[in-house]
């Protein structure tokens, strides 16, 4: 990744833009918004070229559906603007908010990712848990539930 560019934390109301429009470009601004984007410990990150936001990332104390555990977080809002892709920001933003989960003990990361975006998350050191499926709001793309176990980081 360029040295140029700076990971640090933004506001949700600079991510929003981005998001919209790089992850929900059918739905009216601020239609990307999630539930758990305005709690105290939620992270947002954005990589920055100049003044320019170029790639954004969300932390969130939040488990998968059905799933009570306090110890998991998830990834989301996962979005490098096209010219910008793979050069590294989307694993840089990726990195740092695994970090910070396990700054805060956690036991697992996790995400509803994409179908397209299935090999950066691998990448990344996510695997599949769980089965295909569609969303009512997006046309277009199949996601599934990936998950990183932060136990089994050798480096933590
Ligand atoms: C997915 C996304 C965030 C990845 O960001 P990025 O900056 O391009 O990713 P990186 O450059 O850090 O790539 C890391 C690795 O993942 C791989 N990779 C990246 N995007 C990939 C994709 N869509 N499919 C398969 N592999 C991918 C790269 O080849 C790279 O591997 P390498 O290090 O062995 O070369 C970016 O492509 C994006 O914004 N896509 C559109 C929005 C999106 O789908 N977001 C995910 C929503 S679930």
């Amino acid at each position: 990744m360029s040295d140029r560019i700076e990971i640090k934390p933004v506001t949700i109301a600079e991510v929003l833009p981005l998001r919209d429009r790089l992850l929900r470009a059918s739905l009216p601004a601020g239609g990307s918004e999630l539930r758990s984007d305005r709690n105290a410990d939620t992270l947002h990150l954005g990589a920055i070229f100049g003044d320019e936001l170029v790639g954004i990332s969300t932390i969130a104390r939040e488990a998968p559906p059905n799933d009570q555990s306090k110890d998991v977080w998830r990834l989301c809002g996962m979005a490098v603007s096209a010219n910008w892709r793979s050069h590294g920001v989307g694993s840089a933003l990726a990195a740092a908010c695994i970090d910070y989960a396990k700054l805060a003990a956690g036991r697992m990361v996790w995400c509803s990712a994409r179908e397209s975006a299935f090999g950066f998350y691998r990448s990344i050191g996510f695997d599949l848990i769980g089965e295909l499926y569609n969303r009512a709001d997006i046309t277009g793309e199949r996601y599934a539930r990936m998950a990183r176990y932060l136990s089994n980081d050798s480096e933590s």
